[in-house]
């Protein structure tokens, strides 16, 4: 175990579901006509055959405000993406030791085979306790420019360290969850993953190792990739009616670039009153009252229910909630449609993560023992 030979590869790539087949399994509402088109399209992987390459390019009724999600994520210099490093990081995402009963994970609420979430309103973490907020998705996080609703945490790596000792999630001291670690067996894990480190086993490191994995959950060639590459026929006439109003209403203006949001702040006045104040309970400034960080929109079709409160039940309603708080429109039903179309072709291709063997070196008598 001392020895590690195989060569760190920038990023790891997990093989991948069909887009069109994944698509077609959840989400609401894709017309016939458009699956038939989605299979035209063919091959799955969105790049166009070679010979088509040089014809295509980006179709001229798309902004330029809007960029094709990156097949892989940048390791930061500070956190390299070595194998090693990637594979803790997988075990640990599904690490039910890192909670008080040693029941929950993060897999528990972002559940990387239903689209990085729970699908509930609110989070249910230790105890039973309901959490405050609806869990986002985890998938394309990596882009995220900031982390959480509010954005209280710069990177991944901060961002792991909040669950594991929130009282309402996780539940456990960094001393506690290092020790447990420590307990089942991870110690030569974090060697291979640390190599150059003393004592690797740090809750600093868990949250490291937890971030490497993170920026391989990606999921690139969704249909409007596809059409920001070029190919016209990977969008609906309806999908492309919802780009036109996405982009001539104005939910471009906040809504945009990688991950359609996830990049800027804006005010939520739809939940005034309620007792989440968003940004202001993180800047301290009073302007900063209702403020929350513009969702991202990438595989929103599969992430229901909506807003930071899961007050929202359907697409269809955060849909129109935006368009009348954000915008001042009332869209009739054909436009929401439209727009909700739109928004489905966001759907991209899951990486298939396979459930990880989790160390558990059994007690021994003597521990059993005294342990009692
Ligand atoms: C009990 C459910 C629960 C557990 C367990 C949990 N999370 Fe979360 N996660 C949430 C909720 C709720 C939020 C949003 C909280 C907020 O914005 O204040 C969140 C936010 C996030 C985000 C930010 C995504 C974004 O769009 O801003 C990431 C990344 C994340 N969690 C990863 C993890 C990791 C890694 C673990 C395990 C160490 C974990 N979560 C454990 C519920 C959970
Ligand atoms: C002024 C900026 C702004 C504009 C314009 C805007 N949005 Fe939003 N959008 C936000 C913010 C901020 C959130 C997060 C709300 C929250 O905290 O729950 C959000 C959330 C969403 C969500 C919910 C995502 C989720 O995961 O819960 C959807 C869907 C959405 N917007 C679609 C749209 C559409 C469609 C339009 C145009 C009709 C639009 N938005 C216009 C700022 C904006």
């Amino acid at each position: 175990m001392t020895t590690v030979s195989r060569k760190a590869s920038p990023t790891r790539r997990w093989p991948r579901a069909a887009a069109a087949g994944h698509a077609g399994g959840r989400t609401l509402g894709l017309l016939g006509a458009s699956l038939v088109l989605i299979a035209a399209v063919g091959c799955g992987s969105g790049a166009p055959a070679p010979e088509d390459r040089v014809a295509l390019t980006r179709p001229a009724d798309v902004s330029p405000l809007f960029q094709p999600l990156p097949e892989t994520a940048e390791h930061p210099p500070d956190n390299p993406g070595t194998p090693e490093r990637i594979d803790l990081g997988h075990k640990l995402f599904f690490e039910p030791k890192l909670s008080r009963s040693g029941i929950i994970s993060c897999n528990t609420c972002h559940v990387v085979g239903a689209a990085g979430v729970d699908a509930r309103p609110v989070a249910i973490g230790e105890g039973a306790r309901e959490g405050p907020r609806n869990s986002p998705t985890v998938y394309n996080a990596a882009f995220l420019a900031a982390q959480f609703w509010d954005g209280r945490a710069p990177t991944l790596e901060e961002q792991a360290k909040g669950p594991i000792q929130a009282h309402v999630e996780m539940d456990l001291t960094p001393e506690e969850a290092v020790e447990r670690l420590r307990e089942v067996g991870y110690e030569p894990l974090f060697r291979a993953a640390f190599p150059d480190e003393e004592d690797p086993l740090t809750f600093d490191n868990i949250a490291k190792a937890i971030a490497a994995f993170e920026r391989t959950l990606i999921t690139p060639g969704s249909a409007f990739d596809r059409y920001l590459g070029g190919d016209t026929a990977a969008l609906t006439a309806q999908q492309k009616r919802g780009l036109q109003i996405f982009q001539e209403a104005g939910c471009i203006g906040c809504h945009n670039g990688v991950l359609l949001g996830g990049n800027g702040y804006a005010a939520f006045s739809h939940v005034a009153g309620s007792e989440d104040v968003g940004r202001a309970a993180v800047t301290g400034r009073e302007e900063d009252r209702y403020v929350f960080r513009i969702a991202p929109l990438r595989n929103v079709a599969l992430t229901a229910p909506y807003f930071h409160d899961g007050s929202a039940a359907t697409l269809h309603d955060a849909v129109a909630i935006m368009g009348w708080v954000q915008l001042k429109r009332r869209f009739n039903d054909e436009e929401v449609d439209a727009l909700v179309a739109f928004l489905e072709s966001l759907t991209g291709e899951f990486p298939l993560i396979p459930h990880p063997q989790l160390p558990r070196a059994m007690p021994t008598r003597n521990n059993a023992a005294s342990g009692e």
